[in-house]
C-alpha cells in the first residue's frame, strides 16, 4: 500500500491531514474508487465524469484535470508495483477555521492510496446473504460524499446479523434503493429489474456497465423501476454490484432465500460477461 497527498507520494500511516480539514471535520467532500486490473486503471474516464459531477453537486472548485488525475493514478501504481488492486481517492473543500458556511479563498485537498486487491471469486461462485434494513440517508444519495454514515451502520448490522451486505429500503414508499455499498438488482421472469437513477441511489460504475455495455450484448431485458422488498423476495435470481465486488450472487435476503438458493443464471451470465471484460 501506499499513498498520495496534494502533490506528493506518502506512507499511508503518514500523519498529514490537518486539523480543520473539512473532510475531517464536516464529511465535507468526495470520493472514488476504482479497480487496477493488470496494471490498468478500470473504467477510470467514468469514474472521472461522477467525481466532477459529485464535486459540481457540492460547489467544490475543480482544480485537476483528468489528464492529471489519471497520471497520479498511474505514478501510485508504478511505484507501488501493484498490478492487480484497488485506488481510493477523495477530495476535500480544503482547510479552514471551522466554520459551517463555505470559507473563502482555499484550495480542496486530494487524497490517494492504492492497496492489492484480488476479486472474491470464491465467494461469486456461491454467493452471498443479504440483510433488510431501513434506508436512513439522507436524500442526496446521487453524490459519492464522505458521509457514510448511513452506509457504515447499515453495513454492521448486516454484519451483526450473520449477512454480507445490508439492502436498504425506504420506509415512506416500501422500496428497496441499493446495498450499503453496492446497487441491488432482481431477475423476475426474464427481466433484470434495478431501481431507477434518481437522488436516492448511486450511479454505481459497474451498474452502468452493465446497463449500457452487457445487458445489450447479451440480448437481455432490463427495467430500471423500484420494487418492494416483498417483491424481491419472491424475484427467481438477485445479485448485488460495485466496483470490488464486481457482479455478486445475493442467495438470501431479510431470512427468505432467494429462487432455489444458488447464484441464478443469468446472473452467471452477467457474472461471466463483466470479468471477461475487466480482466
Ligand atoms: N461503493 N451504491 C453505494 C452506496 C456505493 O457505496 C457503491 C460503491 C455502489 C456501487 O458503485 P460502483 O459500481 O461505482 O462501485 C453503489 C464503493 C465500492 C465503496 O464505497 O468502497
Amino acid at each position: 500500500p501506499l499513498g498520495f497527498f496534494d502533490g506528493r507520494i506518502v506512507e499511508l500511516d503518514e500523519k498529514i491531514v490537518a486539523m480543520e480539514d473539512r473532510g475531517h471535520q464536516f464529511g465535507d467532500g468526495i470520493y472514488e474508487a476504482t479497480r487496477i486490473y493488470n496494471g490498468k486503471c478500470f473504467q477510470l474516464k467514468r469514474h472521472l465524469d461522477r467525481c466532477v459531477r459529485s464535486l459540481r453537486e457540492l460547489k467544490i472548485p475543480i482544480v485537476y484535470t483528468y489528464e492529471e488525475l489519471e497520471e497520479i493514478h498511474y505514478s501510485l501504481i508504478q511505484a507501488s508495483g501493484i498490478t492487480n488492486g484497488f485506488i481510493y481517492f477523495q477530495i476535500t473543500r480544503g482547510t479552514a477555521p471551522r466554520e459551517h458556511g463555505f470559507p473563502k479563498n482555499v484550495i480542496p485537498h486530494l487524497s490517494m492510496f492504492i492497496r492489492p486487491m484480488q476479486t472474491k471469486t470464491e465467494l461469486q461462485a456461491v454467493g452471498v446473504k443479504c440483510f433488510l434494513t431501513p434506508d436512513q440517508r439522507w436524500l442526496r444519495c446521487d453524490i459519492k460524499s464522505l458521509n457514510l454514515l448511513g452506509n457504515v451502520l447499515a453495513k454492521q448490522a448486516a454484519h451483526d446479523a450473520k449477512c454480507f451486505e445490508a439492502v436498504m429500503y425506504r420506509e415512506d414508499k416500501n422500496l428497496i434503493t441499493e446495498g450499503s455499498s453496492s446497487n441491488f438488482f432482481i431477475v423476475k421472469d426474464e427481466v433484470i429489474w434495478t431501481h431507477p437513477i434518481n437522488n436516492l441511489i448511486l450511479k454505481g460504475i459497474t451498474r452502468t456497465i452493465l446497463l449500457e455495455d452487457i445487458i445489450p450484448s447479451l440480448n437481455l431485458t432490463i427495467l430500471e423501476k423500484a420494487f418492494s422488498p416483498e417483491f424481491a423476495q419472491k424475484a427467481d435470481e438477485a445479485f448485488i454490484t460495485s466496483t470490488s465486488l464486481e457482479v455478486m450472487p445475493v442467495i438470501s435476503l431479510g431470512g427468505k432465500i432467494i429462487g432455489d438458493g444458488k447464484p441464478g443464471k443469468i446472473t452467471q451470465k452477467l457474472q461471466r460477461a463483466y470479468r471477461e471484460k475487466a480482466h
